[in-house]
């Protein structure tokens, strides 16, 4: 489990986040939802250790242990998937190698030869609706928002995560991409028992991926945590209500 416990955070000495707390338990599924700006992305990548996102009071725990100071890879290896709101294009890294080498990384045991790994890849490639040049293409490099969000997908597929972090994962899909990726994680993360925190403003892909507590932020601040009832909520009422 990871407990989030009155954690402020401060970004070039702003003061973005005041004492959040929740926790993120193997197997459940949490929404995080707020309006633009409210310090939902500041959230996701405190979680992953961003260097420019300085805890100023709190901890997260691991267990037993405040994981603070460890720095994203550290966090990478004990399960930590960022899902980035806006994926970076890395020109030159070939999509292919770069998933066969966090595949390697995270399954250091496994007997899989180049050439299956290529099968599954194109496999599950297939499902999730991606074309297969983009493989041979460089990570990202002038793929739409929607290619760029599938891609984030198979890299966590390839990345064994216990604790994934999903930040506007939504954005940029169309309906029936959405759909296909959503059951995609909730299968990736039923197999694994991994935690999953959803962060959106937009409620759709909380009727695939059925949140266990939903924590709504307004400035920097939880202003009200809940069951999946307070989704519906929202979309009565926005977030003002
Ligand atoms: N690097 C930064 N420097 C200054 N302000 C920042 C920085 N990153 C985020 N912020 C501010 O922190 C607030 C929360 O941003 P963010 O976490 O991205 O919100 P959300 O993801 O909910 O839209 C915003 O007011 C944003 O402008
Ligand atoms: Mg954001």
């Amino acid at each position: 489990m990871i407990q989030f416990k009155n954690i402020s955070v401060s970004v070039d000495k702003k003061p973005i986040l005041k004492n959040i707390t929740f926790d993120l338990k193997p197997g459940q599924i949490t929404a995080l939802m707020g309006p633009n700006g409210s310090g939902k992305s500041t959230v996701a990548l405190t979680l992953a250790g961003h260097p420019n996102y300085q805890i100023t009071s709190g901890q997260i725990i691991f267990g037993k242990i405040d994981i603070s100071q460890l720095s994203p890879d550290e966090r990478a290896n004990l399960g930590f998937f960022l899902a980035s709101q806006s994926p970076v294009a890395i020109p030159g890294l070939n999509v292919k190698t770069f998933l066969w080498q966090i595949f390697k990384k995270f399954h250091p045991d496994q007997k899989t030869s180049l050439s299956e790994f290529r099968s599954w890849l194109a496999f599950e490639s297939d499902t999730l609706g991606i074309k297969s040049e983009l493989l041979d293409r460089s990570l990202n490099d002038g793929f739409s928002g929607g290619e760029r969000k599938k891609m984030e997908v198979l890299q966590m597929l390839v990345s064994n995560p216990k604790y994934l972090i999903l930040d506007e994962i939504d954005s940029g899909l169309d309906i029936d991409a959405l759909k296909i990726i959503s059951l995609r994680i909730q299968k990736l993360a039923q197999d694994l028992n991994s935690a999953i925190l959803i962060i959106t403003h937009a409620p759709k892909i909380l009727e695939y991926l059925k949140p266990n507590q939903v924590l709504v932020l307004d400035k920097g601040q939880i202003k009200k945590s809940g069951d999946a009832s307070l989704v519906q909520k929202i979309i009565d009422s926005g977030f003002n209500s």
